[in-house]
């Protein structure tokens, strides 16, 4: 006995002992032990734990090194909506910013400056001040559970010390620090591998690897930002992240608290030169209000925070020489021009394409075959030609003109008015449309089907599977089996996830068939108005520019999408494949299960997808009950950001059930569209 209780207390000696050296040398980069003592320490906890199982903790440094076991990962709600943050890009619409928090709020207030850091987002959880889970933004309501991966990442803490609430999260940004990401490239030139394209791209993709012994291969790191949770420390963003440096968590060095408007520009003038000195890659600065009750009176947009915002440097250019342009053909038929070029180093990547967006952007430039260009790239993934040196040009050269017909299908492009792109019109035959509208129908937030992706579909299209998107609804797995990279297994797969996509609502479905200008908010907009698709099938011009925020170019996109008999063959041929054309509100509001009814609601705090007057009346109209104070009547609070801590605390005292945004919407999204 006495040795086993010695066998444990050496493993927790070790264990806070290697987290105290890890914190030293990855969170304040002041090594305090030489790496063969740590790897020493490590190997005897290593050892210890294999022999003492019953001492296993998940949250061990040894744990660290990753899982070789390759995982799937699971898509998990936000419990707050990560959010993005509005772009500018020059001092002016700073000054535009801090006018609109001054005369917002009428008291004085102090802003903090921080660096953008570019890489991917992550949020964390820390409960009880261990990691419980980590997800990336995912589409800001759902991300990828990531822990496994990010608990490989040395300067995330696996357990915290301190005085930290018992339930928080933390919100950071993964990055590879350029050092780590020029030696990763080395190794892969050394063994002939392709090259990584940017920091940003390997560290995003990184978080994404499916086994976590290779992503702690990789040398990433993080730097934590902004902090969520109903027992914050403090009521100023910047005394938050100092608790949470006190915590071990690695927060900025570089942030600054300013007074002034004109101390922001220091700042950003500061850092637009010093950046290029920095380990690591920034886009921006960030100027958010540091008084988080402050912040809860600015509120959000649909998109983002009002009470902050990112100042984007300007970005890198560099000019080259014009090869030649292409054409593509997108799922809707319109034709984007692509400007191939002399491929050049530009913001750490290798740049060989351009958009050139539309002819009007051909035409404003006056291209010339051969021309040299300017060539800039911003936040996007593809540059921009932003200019062309005219000097340079050879005076045989000859302007570039738009094709006038479909490089696919050779069918005569057509530009309706007011409109700058050409479309191809020949929809229903033309390949990268028919291609392009099933990955549309497909895609997560449409039918979700998983399994399919873009090479799939291309693989059945060219076996003549597929011709659109009902014929998906008679995939058989005999039929898969055969193809090239399919299983049995896969082929099993996605026939499933095929049919149980016949469950998603109609306002997905809507959305799915991929009418032009019918996107996810539009189709919600009919469907809450219609009901079904043969009342959006009958409907008027009039009828249909009657409905909230649907003017008359909608309209007339739906009237010319149902007027097109192919259009109708297929939309009939889902119906007879059982998918759900109807709303499904009216079923479920005399559904008890689903009532509020009898039951009393109080709000508070702020919410980032919906209003608190919104949310108000959709629980009333579900039957629910509005009160404005917490009592024994209380049945849920809703939880909205930075909540009042009093509501909380007499909420917690009377045992009421707490929910969060994700939550009640869930609750409601039964009975909306
Ligand atoms: S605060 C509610 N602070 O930029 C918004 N974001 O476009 C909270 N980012 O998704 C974000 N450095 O991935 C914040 N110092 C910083 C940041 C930062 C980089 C990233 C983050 C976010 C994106 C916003």
């Amino acid at each position: 006995m006495i040795e086993q209780e010695e066998i444990n207390n050496r493993i927790i000696t070790l264990r806070k002992t290697l987290n105290e050296l890890n914190h030293y040398y990855y969170v304040l980069n002041q090594p305090k032990e030489s790496d063969f003592e740590f790897d020493r320490l490590l190997s005897e906890l290593i050892l210890l734990e294999r022999e003492n199982h019953q001492y296993f903790d998940p949250l061990s440094p040894s744990q660290r090194v990753g899982s070789d076991i390759n995982t799937e990962f699971q898509q998990i709600a936000h419990d707050y909506p990560m959010l993005s943050l509005s772009n500018s890009y020059s001092k002016q619409e700073i000054a535009e910013f801090y006018n609109r928090i001054e005369k917002a709020l009428l008291t004085p207030f102090t802003l903090v400056c921080e660096l953008k850091f570019d890489g991917a987002a992550l949020a964390l959880r820390y409960k009880n001040g261990k990691l419980e889970r980590a997800l990336t933004r995912g589409d800001g309501e759902k991300g990828d559970d990531v822990t496994e991966n990010a608990k490989t990442i040395c300067s995330i803490p696996l357990t915290l010390s301190g005085n930290y609430p018992d339930n928080f999260e933390i919100r950071g940004e993964v990055f590879l620090p350029r050092g780590g990401f020029d030696a990763m490239n080395k190794e892969r030139a050394a063994h002939g591998l392709e090259l990584y394209s940017n920091p940003r791209n390997t560290a995003s993709g990184s978080l994404k690897l499916q086994n976590s012994a290779q992503v702690a291969k990789r040398p990433l790191d993080c730097f934590f930002y902004y902090m969520l949770g109903d027992n914050l420390p403090a009521t100023f963003h910047s005394d938050n992240l100092q608790a949470a440096a006190s915590w071990g968590l690695k927060t900025s060095p570089y942030s600054k608290v300013c007074q002034t408007l004109q101390e922001v520009y220091d700042f950003i003038d500061l850092w637009d030169t010093k950046r290029a000195n920095l380990p690591f890659d920034i886009d921006g600065i960030v100027i958010k209000l540091n008084d988080i009750r402050l912040q809860r009176n600015m509120g959000f947009t649909a998109k983002s925070p009002r009470w902050a915002i990112a100042y984007k440097f300007k970005a890198e250019a560099a000019s080259t020489q014009l090869l030649s342009v292409s054409y593509q053909v997108g799922r809707t038929g319109a034709v984007t021009p692509v400007a191939n070029l002399e491929p050049l180093q530009l913001a750490g990547t290798i740049v060989k394409r351009a958009s050139l967006h539309n002819a009007d952007i051909i035409q404003g430039l006056d291209l010339h075959e051969g021309d040299t260009v300017t060539v800039e790239k911003g936040g996007e993934i593809i540059p921009k030609i932003t200019g062309v040196i005219i000097e340079e040009r050879q005076s045989t050269a000859k302007p570039i003109t738009f094709i006038t017909h479909c490089p696919e299908c050779t069918t005569v492009l057509a530009r309706e008015e007011g409109e700058a792109a050409w479309y191809c019109p020949n929809s229903n035959h033309c390949p990268p449309q028919i291609k392009g509208r099933i990955e549309h129908f497909i895609s997560r937030k449409a039918m979700n089907i998983d399994g399919l992706g873009g090479e799939t579909i291309d693989l059945l299209f060219k076996n003549g599977l597929i011709n659109d998107v009902s014929d998906l609804y008679n995939l058989t797995k005999e039929q898969l089996i055969p193809l090239e990279r399919l299983g049995e297994k896969s082929a099993e797969n996605i026939v499933n996830e095929i049919n149980l996509s016949k469950n998603i609502p109609f306002n997905r479905v809507l959305f799915a068939l991929g009418i032009r200008h019918v996107g996810e908010t539009m189709a919600k907009k009919l469907v809450k108005a219609f009901r079904s698709i043969e009342n959006i099938r009958l409907a008027s011009l009039d009828q249909l520019v009657a409905v909230d925020e649907i003017g008359e170019k909608i309209a007339l996109s739906v009237l010319s999408f149902f007027s097109n008999s192919e259009n109708q063959i297929i939309v009939q041929n889902l119906i007879e494949h059982g998918l759900l054309f109807e709303s499904t509100d009216k079923i479920i509001k005399t559904d008890d299960e689903n009532n509020l009814n009898g039951l009393t609601f109080v709000i508070s705090g702020v919410f980032s997808t919906i209003g608190r007057d919104e949310l108000k009346e959709l629980i009333e109209q579900k039957g629910g009950k509005m009160s404005s104070s917490i009592s024994a009547k209380t049945n849920y609070l809703v939880a909205g950001e930075n909540m009042g801590p009093a509501k909380l605390a007499s909420a917690q005292k009377l045992n009421i059930k707490i929910i969060n945004e994700n939550e009640i919407l869930k609750i409601l999204n039964h009975s909306l569209n």
